[in-house]
């Protein structure tokens, strides 16, 4: 397996490729790449960790040598959100820089399979599709928007307040990647919530990037819990894509539409990349009301991003 991380010298990709390093399987290739000129040296560093995962940075002029036989790349280039922002405040910034990229997998690597991290993940993702198809590259199973923090998050909280280990609890999340478009279905936990707990976790875990914004005064949003979240889902596309077709993650892609075009469900990945999106089941009465009140505000996001590649 080739992983190519674009973005690799920042908060989340540093975290992300320290824990490729030690996890992805040995054989695999790890390439940084960055516009930074620090990226080099973040892969010595990295290189001197011993697994047999071989890494090489790619300075800024180099993007295709490290996107060259990539089986997955994954994508946290970009600026993060200060305190008062919201996700949508990024467009104008990483809506290009995520274009760009996508172009140069179109040309180097179009069969590999893409994790979007970069925010606005509702709208940078429907950027990507629309790149890809005037590439004549477009596979919609193997475009993922990368929710899994929201699901991490998700089991964390739920565990603390129900003195859980957090590794035994499941919790799906389903929709978007912000604000109320995250919609987390703790009514299929098999947990106990009264109605002000679902509606406080409920809160919270739609506003847990925002408390990380706050908490770091400034200096960025969440990295080590989203290298965590990235790591998480990498490696489970990496055993996919090597031939487990059991593994479920819930994650943003493209859908029939009945809901939104983009949508985070529970999927089943294989060596296809999706192998089939999975139905999210029966919702409650307060899930169902979340899930029709912020639908309109998930297609707006989407529809910015297929406008904004003409
Ligand atoms: N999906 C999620 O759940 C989630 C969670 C947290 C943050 N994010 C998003 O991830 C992105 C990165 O966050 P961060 O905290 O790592 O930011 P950061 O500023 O620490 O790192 C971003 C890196 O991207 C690099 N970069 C910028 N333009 C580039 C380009 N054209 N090509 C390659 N690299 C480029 C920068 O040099 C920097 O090293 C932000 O958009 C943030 O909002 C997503």
């Amino acid at each position: 397996m080739k992983v190519a991380v674009l973005g690799a010298a920042g908060g989340i990709g540093q975290a992300l490729s320290l824990l490729l390093k030690t996890q992805l399987p040995a054989g695999s290739e790890l390439a940084l790449y960055d516009v930074a000129p620090v990226v080099p040296g973040v892969a010595v560093d990295l290189s001197h960790i011993p697994t047999a995962v071989n890494v090489k940075g790619y300075g800024k002029d180099d993007l295709a040598p490290a996107l060259v036989g990539a089986d997955i790349v994954l994508i946290p280039a970009g600026v993060p959100r200060k305190p008062g922002m919201d996700r949508s405040d990024l467009f104008n910034i990483n809506a290009g820089i995520v274009s760009n990229l996508i172009e140069a997998i179109a040309d180097n690597c179009p069969d590999a399979a893409i994790g979007l991290i970069t925010n606005p993940v509702n709208t940078t993702v429907a950027i990507a599709k629309r790149v890809l198809e005037k590439k004549g590259v477009y596979n919609k199973n193997k475009l993922f928007g990368v929710t899994t923090l929201d699901v991490i998050r998700a089991e964390t909280f739920v565990a603390e307040i129900h003195g859980k280990n957090p590794a035994e609890v499941q919790v799906p999340v389903i929709g978007g990647h912000s604000g109320t478009t995250i919609l987390p279905l703790l009514s299929q936990t098999g947990l106990d919530f009264s109605d002000e707990q679902i509606e406080q976790l409920t809160h919270r875990i739609q506003n847990a990037g925002t408390e990380v914004v706050e908490a770091k005064a400034g200096g960025g949003s969440a990295t080590l819990s989203m290298g965590q979240a990235a790591a998480r889902f990498c490696l489970s596309l990496v055993k996919a894509l090597q031939g487990d077709d059991s593994v479920i993650e819930c994650t943003y892609v493209e859908t029939d539409g009945s809901d939104a075009l983009f949508f985070a469900h529970p999927v089943r990945l294989g060596p296809k990349g999706v192998e089939e999106i999975l139905p999210y089941g029966e919702l409650s009465d307060f899930e169902k009301k979340a899930k029709a009140s912020m639908l309109d505000g998930l297609k707006n996001d989407i529809q910015t991003g297929l406008d904004f590649v003409k």
